[in-house]
This record gives C-alpha cells, sequence and structure tokens, in this order.
C-alpha cells in the first residue's frame, strides 16, 4: 500500500493533472495562468540570474512547476522541485525534481519559494496547521510563501463542504473539519510565523464542485444519493483567493 493510500484521501487513478475531463477540470486549467503570473511576479522581486529554490507542495504531475521555469527559467537560476505524497504522480523529469514527500513531516530543504495549490484541504484542520509550520521553517529569510486553495465563503457553506469531504472520502465518524476558512488560514499562518503580505482576490466566477466531485470519484449508487441529499441539490460554492506570505508583513 501507497503512503497515499494509507491515508485513504487522495483522488480517483492520481488522474490529477492529466485532466481526463475538459469539463470538470476547466476550473482548475482556467485558474493556472493567473497562479502562475503570481508565482512568478514574486520570483521576480529577486536579483535577475539569482539562484532560487522553487518548490511545489502537492504539485502532482508538475504543471505549476513546469510553467514557472517556462516563464522566468532563462531568467534566474532556478532549482524546481514538485513534492507530492502519491507516488504514481511522480515522473523522470529533465529539469524538475519530482520526490515523493508528506507535507505534514518537515521538508527536506529549505525554499525561496514555496507553492501550495490546492493542497490543504486534503488534509484536516489540524494537519494544516503542521503543513503551515514547515512551509515556514523551510521558508528563507525573504522567500514567499504562496497558499491558494478553493475556500468556502462562510461558516455554513464549510460545514456542508466537510460533510460532503466526509462522504467523498469514506471518513464517516470523523469530527475532524478539512476546508478551512480564509481567516483560519491566515491564522494559521501567522502562529507558523508568517504575515499576509499580498491578497490577488478570485478570478474564477464561484463554482459547483457537485459534478466534480461526481466525475472524480469512485461512488457507489447509494453514496450518489447520500451527496445528492447532503448538498440538497444546491451546489457548494467556493473562492480561490492568492494568499502570499512572507515573513514580514507588507499587506495594509
Ligand atoms: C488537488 S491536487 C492539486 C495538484 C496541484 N497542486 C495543482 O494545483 O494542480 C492535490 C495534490 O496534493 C497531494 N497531497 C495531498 N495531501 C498531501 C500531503 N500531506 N503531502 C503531500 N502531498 C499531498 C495529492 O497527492 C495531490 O497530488
Amino acid at each position: 500500500m501507497s503512503l497515499a493510500d494509507s491515508i485513504g484521501r487522495v483522488d480517483k487513478g492520481g488522474a490529477w493533472g492529466q485532466f481526463e475531463s475538459e469539463e470538470t477540470d476547466r476550473t482548475f486549467l482556467d485558474s493556472e495562468e493567473s497562479h502562475v503570473s503570481a508565482l512568478v511576479a514574486a520570483i521576480r522581486t529577486y536579483k535577475k540570474g539569482t539562484h532560487l529554490k522553487f518548490v511545489d507542495l502537492g504539485g502532482a504531475t508538475g504543471r505549476i512547476a513546469e510553467q514557472v521555469l517556462r516563464a522566468v527559467g532563462n531568467e534566474y537560476d532556478i532549482s524546481a522541485t514538485v513534492l507530492d505524497i502519491d507516488r504514481r504522480k511522480l515522473k523522470e523529469h529533465p529539469v524538475i525534481s519530482f520526490t515523493q514527500h508528506d507535507a505534514r513531516q518537515p521538508f527536506p530543504d529549505s525554499y525561496d519559494v514555496v507553492c501550495a495549490r490546492y493542497l490543504l484541504h486534503y488534509n484536516s484542520y489540524r494537519e494544516q496547521q503542521t503543513i503551515c509550520n514547515n512551509i515556514a521553517a523551510a521558508l528563507t529569510s525573504h522567500g514567499h510563501a504562496f497558499l491558494i486553495d478553493t475556500i468556502p465563503p462562510d461558516e455554513n457553506e464549510r460545514k456542508r463542504w466537510n460533510e460532503v469531504c466526509e462522504a467523498m472520502t469514506r471518513m464517516k465518524g470523523s469530527n475532524e473539519k478539512f476546508w478551512s476558512l480564509e481567516e483560519e488560514i491566515i491564522t494559521m499562518m501567522s502562529a507558523a510565523g508568517l504575515s499576509l503580505a499580498t491578497r490577488v482576490p478570485d478570478d474564477l466566477v464561484p463554482y459547483s464542485a457537485q459534478d466534480f466531485w461526481k466525475a472524480r470519484y469512485d461512488l457507489t449508487a447509494e453514496q450518489t444519493r447520500n451527496l445528492d441529499t447532503l448538498l440538497e441539490c444546491k451546489p457548494v460554492v467556493g473562492s480561490v483567493p492568492i494568499l502570499e506570505f512572507t515573513r514580514t508583513s507588507r499587506a495594509g
């Protein structure tokens, strides 16, 4: 059993990043450009030619790392690393180093730019704090850390997301919450010693994750019925702000 299987929270077939269904993955594809732009802008705050270490936590098949390298690989001496818990997503790559790693464990190196995109909510609320602490511990003194995740807009919506998440991941009975609100993420990072430096508001129309979840997970007919009941046939909504953290607060 792989490390990922053992925590029972990976998606079907490890297919993330291969985009087998254009419809369900469009939301995530559409958002890549603005997310990569934010990472590139942070990299460009460094002097040209600098040696920089970039890591994508839960970076799956490396799509974001590849785009970052395409954008600024000629301007900087960048070592790019993808750390992911799911061994099936790792690959041989001429430039990017893919390593199996659980973000709940201290990271193998320090990094100037850390990206964690759609990673946090795979982990319980308590685990998210550990991940934030690990990010802070691995961030160089002038480093930039990006948390980009689907965030429920309020407590009520979060409650429904948690219920769905439990149903989806067959973790019924768990009292842990998975989806953090934006202020909770900021508080976790602050407890880890990092402050919000910039916030790029959501560039996406709030989307319905209902069809996405149905497509992504192997649901039995009963689980599908339960999901519909949970959601009361009302789509859940979320937003995806880009949250950038540094050691010194620059937010107004
Ligand atoms: C929804 S995918 C996002 C992939 C990629 N970051 C992107 O934005 O396209 C979540 C990824 O996080 C990984 N993951 C979940 N929990 C993890 C953990 N504790 N440590 C490392 N990777 C984790 C999963 O294996 C999966 O590849």
